[in-house]
Order: C-alpha cells, then structure tokens, then sequence
C-alpha cells in the first residue's frame, strides 16, 4: 500500500519529506488496526470484568459506538434484554439515538441514556421512555464467552433475547 500511496501522491506532489510522511503515517495507521482477520469478519471482543456497577463504557464496532452498562442492584432489570454473566447484569446497545442517530450519553445519576440532540430518553435498558427516538437502543449481535463478550456474533444469549 505504501507504494501505491506513493504513485498516486507522486501524482499530485513532488518532494520526498512529503512521501516519507505519507508513508510513516501509512505505516503508524497500520499498527493501530485490528488484525486484518479481525477486521475482515467484523467480531470486537470487549472485556466486561472491570466494569464497575453502574458504570457504562463505550467501545467501537463497525464503526459505531456501543454501551456496556453494568446495571447496580438497584437499576430495574428487563429479562428481554439483559445481558447476564453469572451475578453481573449488563445493557448492551448500539449507541445511536433511534431517532436521527446521534450519540446519547449515560446519566448515571438519572439511569438513563440521554440524547442532547432532541432530548430523547432512554432507560437503563435502553428503552424509549421520553422524547421523539421511536423505538429502544439496538442491541449488536453478541457472544458471550467467559467474562467477554463477542460483538458481531450470533450467541445463543442474542437469539434468546
Ligand atoms: Fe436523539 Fe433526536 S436524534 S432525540
């Protein structure tokens, strides 16, 4: 790719500091991909087991933001959509508002998914309760294994949901 970035900006620049810093930058990208197979199959592995109760992290798939929260003993459950590994029970959703598709933020504080674009609300689960989002947060194919999960995968716990 290195050479082929080269012919086409020797196409548009001369200079070889120019080239030189097209292909470091080439060559740094690179490294911060995930393995081509990886990428190729569309599978994230996200590690769960530090996720503190009533903490939310954000990770990336396919190009999309997605929230793991972990839901504290007093957050109300949804057998529909949990995801439970042993004692622990997470909400896993894309993180796109299901109205216009902005990125909403966790609110620890009022257990909801808030989106600042039109003031949609969305509950520890991930369910529409406010504002104009027409139906609940999607939630990404998964696997579970072990303390991880698998994004991009089929597991039985997606099926059942
Ligand atoms: Fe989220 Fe409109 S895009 S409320």
């Amino acid at each position: 790719t290195c050479q082929k970035r080269r012919d086409f900006i020797g196409m548009a620049l001369t200079g070889v500091t120019a080239v030189g810093g097209v292909c470091a930058l080439g060559a740094m990208k690179k490294s911060w991909d995930p393995l081509p197979s990886v990428q190729s199959a569309g599978f994230v592995t996200v590690d769960v087991s530090t996720i503190e109760e009533g903490e939310a992290r954000s990770f990336a798939w396919r190009g999309k933001p997605i929230f793991v929260l972990r839901k504290s003993a007093d957050t109300p459950k949804n057998a529909k959509r949990d995801v439970v590994i042993g004692e622990k029970v997470f909400t896993l959703v894309i993180g796109l508002c299901t109205h216009l598709g902005c990125i909403p933020s966790y609110d620890a504080k009022q257990k909801s998914f808030i989106c600042a674009c039109h003031g949609g609300v969305f509950d520890a689960s991930g369910i529409n309760t406010f504002g104009p989002p027409p139906r609940p947060l999607d939630i990404p194919p998964f696997k579970i294994a072990g303390e991880t999960l698998v994004l991009g995968e089929e597991g039985e716990e997606y099926k059942k949901l």
